[in-house]
């Protein structure tokens, strides 16, 4: 155990230039831990409230002086002398500070302000009783008694492990608000589902992401990248061809396109959703919500799809269950910003039977506590979790992998290029060697791991 003496706060710069909050937690014991925040691109309506300055003198008014002194004036105050390290005890910093901000959705403080602190608390304290985080996170939470449970059912020692590592998800062609004049959906994916390793399921990943750039000059188009590492090409013919493409070049590195690879997509439609329908203008359609889960349902068919995330509007939940009810026993159908890792709205898609699986961002809901929460909430649910990126800024913090592996979950959506995405890989495959013997690969039992 130890207390918390000091909390400073400043402004960084995210990916993408965006500012973002960086926290540095100073123990007594004189352990420091250091966090940052990400920074989305296409943030759902009801996530967690990011306190910008809007000052249009700094940064076009997307400045984060005013969450900078929120943490150093008014939160450092109120945790400094609070015990760290103790099962329970993340969660008391992380409620007291939803309680000095007071509001559902962090708007006094900023979510920004709150998770930095909540991050960099975890960081200290796990820094100071020597244990990585994931290791952390189960201990603090006292994640043991959801049974996460080992691969093999067995326990550590007996041929069982204690932990099932995440399968990567890497965006190879992105589009929506994530790339101008490419496709009208956001995020076109190749999920690597083999048995073997992390390592050799990241290796396979980037040769298929090399391959497709190849196919993509071969075929005259360009291979700009997109705000998360991904292939932006203009000129499409359709939101289908991006499919095509990257069969050809799962197809051309020598996988099995459905064993080794299967495709996610993330098409974010919240984005083009207007007056109850959805406009995609590459394929000159605007349909209604039966049609927009058609449309999907047909790539199912024709595609080995194997989640399909935001599919329809956050705001369109009468729909969400029609798409669960058709396809839900196949692929995973997942929540991203309809539920914004927001374990009230997580209930909700239970209760209306809405998603099978959840996407899980830190920022989005703003603490790690409740964050842990939802996964929790997600797992006694049958609920697959895929911890990620955010598409805008990230910054080389790497808890969400450490978050991944802590709570078993079934993919990391990160990558495939840029330092502050590869570093989170480059985590996963740090934990697979230092778990050797005692870890397992989700691969394509992901959805029976929960
Ligand atoms: P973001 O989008 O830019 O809001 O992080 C990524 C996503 O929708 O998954
Ligand atoms: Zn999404």
């Amino acid at each position: 155990m130890a207390k918390i003496q000091q909390i400073i706060a400043r402004e960084i710069l995210s990916s993408g230039s965006t500012p973002s909050v960086e926290v540095k937690v100073v123990l007594e014991t004189g352990t420091i831990g250091v966090a940052s925040v990400p920074y989305g691109a296409s943030a759902g309506i009801s996530e967690a409230f990011v306190l910008l300055d809007g000052d249009k003198n700094r940064f076009m008014g997307k400045g984060m002086i005013k969450a900078v002194e929120n943490v150093n004036k008014i939160i450092a105050p109120v945790l400094i002398g609070m015990d760290v390290g103790e099962v329970g005890s993340q969660n008391a910093v992380d409620q007291k500070m939803i309680e000095l901000d007071g509001t559902e959705r962090k708007t006094n403080l900023g979510a920004n302000a709150i998770l930095g602190v909540s991050l960099a608390v975890a960081r200290a304290s796990a820094n100071d009783q020597k244990l990585p985080m994931y290791r952390y996170i189960r201990q603090v939470f006292g994640l043991e008694k959801y049974g996460l449970l080992p691969g093999s059912q067995k326990p550590a020692g007996e041929g069982g492990c204690d932990y099932v590592l995440p399968n990567p998800m890497m965006v190879v062609i992105e589009g929506g608000a994530h790339a101008d004049e490419s496709t009208d959906l956001q995020e076109y994916m190749i999920s690597l589902i083999g048995n073997d390793s992390v390592a050799e399921n990241v290796r396979r990943g980037i040769e298929i992401y090399f391959t497709l750039k190849k196919v993509l000059k071969d075929k005259g188009y360009n291979s700009n990248v997109g705000n998360e590492g991904a292939f932006a090409p203009n000129g499409l013919p359709s939101n289908e061809t991006p499919l095509e493409l990257i069969k050809e070049a799962v197809e051309k590195s020598g996988y099995i396109f459905g064993k080794d690879v299967g495709i996610s997509l993330d098409p974010a439609v919240s984005e083009i959703y207007e007056n109850e329908k959805y406009e995609l203008a590459k394929d000159g359609k605007n349909l209604n919500s039966d049609e927009m889960i058609n449309y999907f349902v047909s790539w199912i068919n024709n595609y080995p799809i194997i989640t399909l995330e935001d599919a329809l509007a956050e705001t369109d939940w009468q729909a969400w269950p029609k798409l669960t009810e058709k396809v839900g026993d196949k692929i995973a159908i997942v929540g991203d910003d309809l539920t914004v890792t927001n374990p009230k709205l997580l209930q909700k898609a239970i209760d209306l039977k809405a998603i099978n699986s959840i996407l899980i961002k830190l920022n989005q809901i703003g603490t790690l506590s409740e964050t842990v929460e939802c996964c929790m909430l997600a797992r006694q649910n049958g609920i697959m979790t895929i911890i990620s990126h955010r598409g805008g800024g990230e910054t080389n913090d790497t808890t969400m992998i450490d978050l991944a592996v802590a709570v078993n979950a079934g993919f990391v959506k990160v990558g495939p290029s840029r330092g502050e995405r590869v570093e989170k890989y480059n985590r996963l495959m740090e934990i697979e060697t230092e778990l050797a013997g005692n870890c397992t690969v989700a691969g394509s039992n992901f959805r029976k791991i929960i």
